[in-house]
């Protein structure tokens, strides 16, 4: 027997039972996104491989572990499946010279994810997510990081997430984070052997991981010795009218001095927002501000930019809100063709009903009365279009109505507007 084929690990089908699902939530995030004055564009899902590297940190777990290399033809080389959506968001930005064309740019997308983790629940090697990222030069306002936590809350709460928490920090300028980085080595200098080990590397390669550790004896010395990051007055200030900001709109959020951001290009403003019910991996959406991004990647240097953005993962939303498949919509109309040679009579019917809207389908293999009507039961119709002899002769269908069982005949020429008329009532 040939071998059968199985989805790749980490990776799931979506089936048409959930697929109704995903079009709902994708709808329903595409409308609060437009609320909020938010457009949405498309990247590629892959790109040049250095553009996670430069963005993302090579010291960071997703561009150290986690980057699905796209190998093979010479052409290909260099190359990533994209592990998250702003990077390539901000290539676009300056690629297509947004800067020039408006003063602020509020983008959204929605789209699948690769990261090559070990998988586990809610942790996936191709996931989705739901993200927005405002960027502009100058764009610097408390405001708008408020909008964009508050954008991201308002799509949870739309989507039914339940036990929301939101958690929010400020890791200051880039150079109070270049500031903060020597604190922290500093101040875990006499600890350090009591880290865990990964914790042991973090402290070469990344000292701020250290804060979100989550081994229990990490978490313990982190408590102890880490209560406030030492932000500059600035930063503090601005950090002071966000949560001002979140107050003023009734945006609820605990500020926490140990959430910081696994990618590197944080600065400021981060956020994360976790639900009930999810075990460890909890996150339903993160994000932050990323001010210096947009000139690391090549923008103008002589604007100064400022930038936002944050990013929900669809299989966690639903994981969370506890939905598992949808009623499937039925259609509207089924074609009944008693005989073989009364099928093209059927069919052409069919097509008829498609090209005015209506939704219908018909039983490509003839079978008895009993079993069609079954068929038509099954694709939740509406109204079975029954097409016996007499139909044939007369130019006619039977209409029978599923709901109340009622029957009528109708000449063909009127069915579509008659079937219109019914389908509004
Ligand atoms: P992130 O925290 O890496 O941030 O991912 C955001 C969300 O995507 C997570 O909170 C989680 O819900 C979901 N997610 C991430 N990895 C996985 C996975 N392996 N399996 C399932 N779900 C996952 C970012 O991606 C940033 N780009 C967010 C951002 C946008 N910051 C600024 N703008």
């Amino acid at each position: 027997m040939p071998k059968k084929f199985a989805v790749p690990r980490g990776t799931s089908d979506i089936l048409p039972d959930q697929a109704g699902l995903w079009e709902e939530l994708e709808s329903k995030a595409r409308l609060v996104c437009q609320s909020y004055g938010y457009r949405e564009i498309r990247t590629p899902i892959y790109e040049d491989i250095n553009l996670f590297k430069r963005s993302l940190g090579a010291a960071s777990d997703v561009v150290n572990k986690q980057l699905l290399e796209l190998a093979g033809s010479k052409e290909d080389e260099g190359y990533a499946l994209r592990p998250e959506g702003t990077a390539a968001v901000v290539r676009s930005y300056i690629e297509n010279s947004m800067d020039g064309k408006e003063s602020l740019s509020k983008l959204f997308y929605i789209g699948a994810m690769f990261r090559g983790e070990r998988p586990q629940k809610g942790r996936l090697r191709q996931f989705h997510q739901i993200g927005a990222e405002a960027i502009g030069p100058n764009s610097t306002s408390a405001f708008l990081d408020a909008e964009l936590i508050a954008l991201a809350m308002h799509l949870l709460k739309e989507f039914g997430v339940k036990g929301l928490r939101l958690k929010i920090n400020s890791l200051g300028s880039r150079e109070d984070k270049a500031h903060i980085s020597l604190w922290l080595r500093e101040t875990f200098a006499h600890h350090k052997d009591n880290l865990c080990e990964e914790c042991q590397n973090r402290f070469e390669r990344n000292v701020f991981r250290v804060l979100d550790c989550k081994n229990e004896s990490c978490r313990k010395e982190v408590a102890a010795v880490v209560k406030d990051l030492p932000l500059s007055p600035e930063s503090q200030d601005y950090f002071g009218q966000v949560q001002a900001s979140l107050k003023g709109i009734g945006v609820a959020f605990e500020v926490s001095a140990h959430l910081v951001r696994g990618l590197d290009y944080y600065t400021h403003t981060v956020f994360e927002i976790t639900a009930e019910g999810l075990g460890s991996q909890d996150a339903v959406g993160a994000g932050g501000r990323y001010n210096g991004l947009v000139q690391e990647l090549g923008g103008n240097e002589k604007i100064n930019y400022g930038a936002i953005g944050f990013a929900l993962g669809i299989e966690r939303i639903l994981l969370a809100s506890g939905k598992a498949a949808s009623k499937p919509k039925g259609l509207d109309a089924f074609v009944i063709a008693m005989k073989e040679e009364y099928q093209s009579r059927g069919f052409l019917i069919l097509q008829e009903l498609r090209r005015e809207a209506i939704r219908a389908d018909m039983s490509f293999t003839v079978g008895s009365m009993k079993s069609q009507m079954g068929r038509c039961d099954k694709a939740g119709a509406r109204f079975a279009l029954i097409l016996g002899e007499e139909e044939i002769k007369n130019n006619t269908v039977s209409l029978k109505d599923m709901r109340t069982g009622q029957q009528e005949t109708l000449a063909v020429e009127n069915l579509v507007s008659s079937l219109k008329d019914k389908l509004c009532n």
